[in-house]
């Protein structure tokens, strides 16, 4: 998979080198690409934003800046003799709290892409133009990744690219423990627990130290359930009705 990351803070994803995600880049199981979008102004102040039309508070982005950086990240694809890209238009995920909501479901389905462009704005967010002209050259979407609001789309990138990536085959180390996480099945995950057996007047439940595979993932399956209806009843509704 490849990613193109467009902001005004390309420092702020350095930590996508770390860990996991860094090994995936060493290992070329993905290829991220970060862009300063000042690059692609030209007057003196290097300026990205302006009042909003309008009036109002804060500042709103300028379209212009985006769509030199979105022509350049097109400009590296692939393409055949006659210049026609040869794969599909990318997606370009414009991270925002007006957005449609980031979930598991999603991730699953953006980890199959080949290649996703991320396009945080700060302030008060891109002017709405560039999404119409953006949507003509890339399958855009809109998404939150929770309901608060955040200073800009940044760490909503590093979120999104942490849960699609890890979704990709390879990039996690063991790949069973994507079966039994929290909201892969539509449930949160059981309690888990490791050695000492007796840890500050605590224990174990019993039952994991039986050995008894079909119980253990039977009592597992209740724990979730119970977890599930008390702490996210939203979660426990949709779970029965599915
Ligand atoms: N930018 C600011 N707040 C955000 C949020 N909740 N999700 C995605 N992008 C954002």
């Amino acid at each position: 998979m490849k990613i193109d990351l467009i902001s005004i803070l390309p420092e702020f994803f350095e930590a996508l080198d770390l860990s996991l995600i860094g090994r995936a880049q060493q290992d070329g199981l993905l290829s991220i690409h970060r862009h300063n979008l000042r690059e692609f102004t030209y007057d003196k102040h290097r300026s990205v934003d302006s009042p909003p039309a309008g009036g109002g508070a804060g500042m709103v982005m300028k379209p212009e800046p985006w769509a030199l950086a979105m022509e350049h990240v097109l400009s590296r694809r692939e393409t055949d003799p006659a210049g026609n890209s040869t794969q599909e238009h990318p997606v370009l995920i414009v991270p925002t709290p007006s957005g449609e909501l980031f979930t598991q479901s999603r991730a699953e389905e953006l980890s199959k892409k080949s290649h996703l462009v991320f396009a945080p704005g700060r302030f008060e967010g891109i002017d709405e133009r560039f999404t119409s002209w953006a949507a003509e050259r890339f399958d855009v979407r809109r998404l939150s990744i929770g309901d608060y609001v955040l200073n800009g789309g940044e760490s909503a990138v590093i979120v999104m690219v942490e849960a699609i990536t890890r979704l990709i085959p390879g990039v996690l180390g063991n790949e069973a423990s994507l079966d039994e996480e929290s909201h892969t099945d539509g449930l949160l995950e059981y309690p888990v627990y490791t050695k000492p057996a007796q840890w500050r007047g605590q224990h174990i439940p019993e039952i994991l130290l039986s050995g008894n595979h079909a119980r253990i993932s039977a009592w597992r399956q209740t724990q979730a359930e119970e977890r599930t209806q008390q702490i996210r009843p939203d979660l426990w509704q949709r779970y029965q009705s599915s």
